[in-house]
Order: C-alpha cells, then sequence, then structure tokens
C-alpha cells in the first residue's frame, strides 16, 4: 500500500494538473483533476481515447457529488445505499458547475461514483478535487487490474502510479442512468440488477444503439479487444490455441491453460478475468478459448466483458 506521503505527493500532482493512477475496489484508474480542462484532455491523449466517450467522476462523499450533479430521488436512495462502492451513476449536470466539458464529451449528463478503496478516498481527500478517471488502461486494452498493468500500458508518459495491489473486484462498476423516476442499467458489474432492484425499479435500455456515437457506456462493440482473436463457448481446444478456463475440468489440449477459478466461483473469476486476458494475449497462439462462464450474478458482467472482447477489432 501506498505511504501516506506518497499519496500527499500524487494529491500534489493532481492539483499541478498532472495524471495519477491509483487503485480503486474495480480497476485501476486514470486520474486527473476534473476541473482542469488540460489535465482531462491528457487523460484521453495518454489512452488515445476517442473524444466522444466521456469519462467517470470520482468522489470522495455524495456531498462532494451533490456540488455539481442533480440527485433525484431514486438516485440519492442508490447513492445512500450503495456508496462507497462500485457503482457509477449517470445524472443530470448542476446548470452551475466547475467540471471541464471535456469529462463530459458534451454531453448534459454526468457519470460519478464514490470508490471503496482507501487510497482512492484518501488521494480525492487530499486534493479536494473530483478525479475525472478512466480505467488506467490504453484505449481498447483490457482494464489494468494491477499496478505492473498500468506501468506496461503507459511507459511512455511520466505517470504517478499508487500501488494497492490487485484490485479486490476486477471487473468496472455497474453504471446506472438515473432519469427522473426511471433507472436504466448502461453497465453491467458487481452489483447487480437484483441489488439495484432493492431500491429503485429498473426499466429496460432504449433499444437504439449507434455504435459510433455511444450515448452511454460500453457502445462500443470491441472495447476489450486483446490482439488475438478470442473465441468463446469453446468445447474443445488444441494446441495453437491459449485456453481461458473455469470450473474444475479444464478442456485438455491447449498450448497454455489460465483458469479463472477452478472450484468454479464467479468472484475469483471476475478479479483474474483482465489479468488473464492479458497474460493469454501473445501471438504464439491463434486464439485464445474461452470456455462457458455460467451467465448468473457477477457472471452476467464477466460475459459482457468476454463478448466485447471477441469483437474483432476491426468492427470498432
Ligand atoms: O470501475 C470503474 O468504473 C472504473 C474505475 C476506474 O472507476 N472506471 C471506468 O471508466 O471503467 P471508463 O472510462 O473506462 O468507463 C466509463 C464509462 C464509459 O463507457 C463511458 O461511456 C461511460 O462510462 N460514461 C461516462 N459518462 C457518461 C455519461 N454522461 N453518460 C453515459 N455514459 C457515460
Ligand atoms: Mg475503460
Amino acid at each position: 500500500m501506498p505511504t501516506r506521503d506518497q499519496i500527499l505527493n500524487a494529491a500534489h500532482r493532481i492539483r499541478e494538473g498532472k495524471l495519477v493512477a491509483f487503485p480503486t475496489e474495480t480497476v485501476y484508474g486514470l486520474g486527473a483533476d476534473a476541473t482542469n480542462g488540460i489535465a482531462v484532455a491528457e487523460v484521453f491523449a495518454a489512452k488515445g481515447r476517442p473524444q466522444f466517450n466521456p469519462l467517470i467522476v470520482h468522489v470522495a462523499s455524495l456531498h462532494q457529488a451533490r456540488e455539481f450533479a442533480e440527485f433525484s430521488s431514486p438516485a440519492l436512495r442508490l447513492a445512500e445505499a450503495l456508496w462507497p462502492g462500485p457503482l457509477s451513476l449517470v445524472l443530470p449536470l448542476k446548470r452551475e458547475h466547475n467540471i471541464a466539458p471535456l469529462v463530459t464529451a458534451g454531453l448534459n449528463t454526468i457519470a460519478v461514483r464514490q470508490p471503496d478503496h482507501p487510497v482512492a478516498q484518501e488521494l480525492i481527500t487530499a486534493c479536494d478535487r473530483p478525479l475525472a478517471a478512466p480505467s488506467a488502461n490504453l484505449s481498447g486494452h483490457v482494464s489494468a487490474t494491477t499496478a505492473e498493468h498500468v506501468a506496461k500500458d503507459f511507459q511512455n508518459i511520466e505517470l504517478t502510479i499508487l500501488d494497492g495491489g490487485p484490485t479486490r473486484i476486477g471487473l468496472e462498476s455497474t453504471i446506472v442512468h438515473c432519469h427522473d423516476d426511471r433507472a436504466v442499467i448502461l453497465r453491467t458489474g458487481a452489483i447487480t440488477a437484483g441489488a439495484l432492484e432493492r431500491h429503485v425499479t429498473l426499466s429496460d435500455p432504449s433499444p437504439v444503439r449507434d455504435p459510433q456515437k455511444p450515448s452511454s457506456p460500453g457502445q462500443l462493440a470491441s472495447h476489450y479487444a486483446p490482439s488475438v482473436p478470442v473465441r468463446l463457448d469453446a468445447r474443445q481446444v488444441d494446441k495453437n490455441e491459449a485456453l481461458l478456463a473455469f470450473g474444475p475440468d479444464p478442456l485438455p489440449g491447449a498450448g497454455r491453460t489460465i483458469n479463472l477459478s477452478e472450484r468454479g466461483n464467479l468472484k475469483e473469476a471476475a478479479a483474474r478475468l483482465f489479468g488473464a486476458l492479458r497474460d493469454l494475449d501473445c501471438n504464439k497462439f491463434r486464439a485464445i478459448a474461452v470456455m462457458p462462464v455460467p451467465n448468473m450474478d457477477l457472471g452476467i458482467a464477466i460475459n459482457d466483458r468476454l463478448r466485447r472482447a471477441a469483437v474483432p477489432r476491426g468492427q470498432i
């Protein structure tokens, strides 16, 4: 874990407009002062991210979020029940606010969450700014779940990395768009539909989706793609393929196998997923074959990320 001095030093850098990668309970974030447009532009540049994809703003408290986002009563119920935690709320931006326009990529809504990680909380509190932070990976790469992943993706830029070890959850937050009295899941994650429904009524997402112009997250078809093709629902595998296995009986015959969870535990599988995809993504293999993962609980979010990883890169 980083020392108090390292966190204070990182907070100082944020206030100078520099980037700091920090751990959260989901994945590592590439953070910048959300009120500093130049710093936010650096984030887009560092990631090579399309400008229309807006960023999540991280806060240390609900109070801080209410300085720039409008909370309807369903939104308030969700935040009060599930923050700090792996839940991002997409809410109307207040008319008066000091968030840099680039953060929301011109939308009049903003995604905000309070991460449940002591290092993230301390950093945000120490710099006394909301932090705009996408996942700390190059655009199109899988999200970073260790400080080493972050360092590898950003070798060429000056970046302070707070190393909090591997992240606990390993999948990005659930994103929920709160309209006045409607809540719609935009991205699945560790907070399941069932957990949300204890507090709000969920509506279906609107069916019209233009992958070139995402108004909501994760609509870029190929978002998590390794450079090697990913083949889902594998029932057999050969030695020219790498195998991403799940459960006690990995398929025999792969050139290399990583098991997401021998005991078939979905939490363990989620926490290992992105690291495993990175490890298997080497051109020694023709493809990464993936065994089926049960489509329940966290498995729904795991399968969502796997489907994206399987879309050929050319089809973004
Ligand atoms: O767990 C997480 O959410 C991690 C950690 C670092 O907090 N962050 C993360 O950020 O996954 P990122 O940028 O990789 O994904 C953010 C998603 C994007 O797909 C973006 O389109 C969506 O949030 N988003 C942000 N603002 C939005 C808005 N106003 N309306 C709809 N979608 C929004
Ligand atoms: Mg991301």
